[in-house]
């Protein structure tokens, strides 16, 4: 009982220390091709040279090439460092570092996924420090006292948000996943830029998709208090993710859409920034790296079964975001409501083609997912704490579907 009150009141220590940080507060820039418009940011802003970081990938389908012909119209010096793979280590990262300091950057562009961007803060935190060792920048809170090199973000996939996030993930000497948030990061723009998504593989569109639309609904059950704006942002992610994912599952093409669901992707990371999410990215994030599941996949394993288990103490919470995404009216009960909102997001996961009950977990692996649950869900300050029976009853949930 010691045990689960002190988890308890651990929880409220995350939400204390994000209102506490700074956040950046980029200017939006949205359409279709809406990276060419870097040169003339750039130019704007008084940068005098850039360096692009960017993956394999990207490089290789050459969705980099209209951010560098920008740049060189406008007559900025540029350099580019792709490589980025999906999952970066320090060393990958510090290698960057030095691309930096090489060309001398005053601005890092980032092109890419989580992976690309959660880089780019940490070679824009080190390249402003260069004589810092950048595993100072690997702690859990990297302080950047003097700021960063300031970044423009562009997101290649619509689910992280971590354009404008502040934590980033990179894997440390030891090859273990190290997660920091780093303080003081400038980030002046964001381009929303739906002509990187078009051609995406329709799994990674959905899974991301979903994530997005999480982060929302997790920051909106959140135990923090929240400005209207945020909350605002937060409803209109989950929202942005009903109405426009099943357009892009029947039209992937759809440009309207896919600039939607990058909206909601960057309302999502404002979620994480400013509320936090919760109990579902804690069971996701175990389940996924025990069984090698994507993120967004076992997220949307996880989001009805741990939602409802919110429910009872968030029915009002969930009755609003049912009124805000036109599923129920404002007299509704707020029980009736809430459900609507469950109910359509199941419908939603039934369209994604999700696989009811996630058989990859095995019940032999519940004591040992119990306790990485635990651990991660300190992270965050979620509307309830769970016993581990409790958990342990979600995972059958989950692993059996409904
Ligand atoms: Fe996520």
């Amino acid at each position: 009982m010691a045990f689960y009150l002190g988890r308890k009141a651990i929880r409220k220590v995350p939400g204390a220390v994000i209102k506490a940080a700074p956040l950046p507060e980029p200017e939006l820039i949205e359409g279709f091709g809406a990276r060419g418009t870097v040169g003339e940011l750039c130019e704007k802003a008084g940068f005098r040279s850039v360096l692009v970081v960017t993956d394999q990938t990207l490089y290789g389908l050459g969705l980099h090439e209209k951010v560098t012909a920008s740049l060189e119209a406008h007559g900025i010096p540029c350099a580019l460092f792709h490589e980025i793979d999906s999952e970066p280590t320090v060393r990958i990262v510090d290698a960057g570092r030095r691309a930096a300091t090489a060309c001398g950057a005053d601005c890092i562009v980032a092109l890419g996924g989580g992976s690309v961007l959660d880089s780019g803060k940490i070679i824009a935190a080190g390249a402003k420090h260069p004589n810092a060792p950048i595993k100072h920048y690997l702690h859990k809170f990297a302080f950047a006292n003097h700021g960063t090199l300031p970044m423009i973000n562009i997101p290649s996939t619509a689910g992280t948000g971590a354009e404008c996030t502040v934590g980033a993930v990179v894997k440390n000497k030891h090859g273990a996943k190290s997660s920091t948030v780093i303080i003081g990061m400038e980030v002046p723009y964001v381009i929303l830029d739906s002509e990187l998504l078009i051609g995406a593989p329709q799994s990674v569109t959905t899974w991301c998709a979903i994530d997005a639309l999480s982060h929302g609904l997790e920051g909106l059950l959140a135990d923090v208090d929240s400005s209207e704006e945020d909350i605002e942002k937060s409803r209109a992610c989950v929202k942005l993710v009903l109405e426009n994912l099943p357009v892009l599952l029947q039209d992937p093409k759809n440009v309207e859409a896919r600039q939607a669901t990058l909206l909601a992707a960057h309302y999502g990371g404002n979620a994480i920034n400013t509320q936090l999410a919760g109990y579902v990215h804690a069971f996701a994030h175990s389940i996924g790296a025990l069984y090698h599941i994507p993120h967004g996949k076992a997220i949307a394993w996880c989001l009805v079964p741990i939602v409802e288990a919110q429910e009872n103490i968030r029915y009002e919470q969930l009755r609003d975001l049912a009124v805000y995404c036109g599923l129920a009216h404002e007299t509704e009960p707020a029980d009736s409501a809430a459900d609507k909102m469950i109910v359509a997001l199941r419908r939603l996961l039934v369209q994604c083609g999700l696989e009811n009950g996630c058989r990859h977990l095995l019940p032999e692996d519940f004591d040992k997912l119990t306790g990485m649950i635990d651990a991660d869900s300190i992270n965050y300050s979620p509307s309830r704490t769970f016993t581990d029976a409790e958990i342990r009853m979600l995972l059958d949930q989950i692993r059996r579907g409904y």
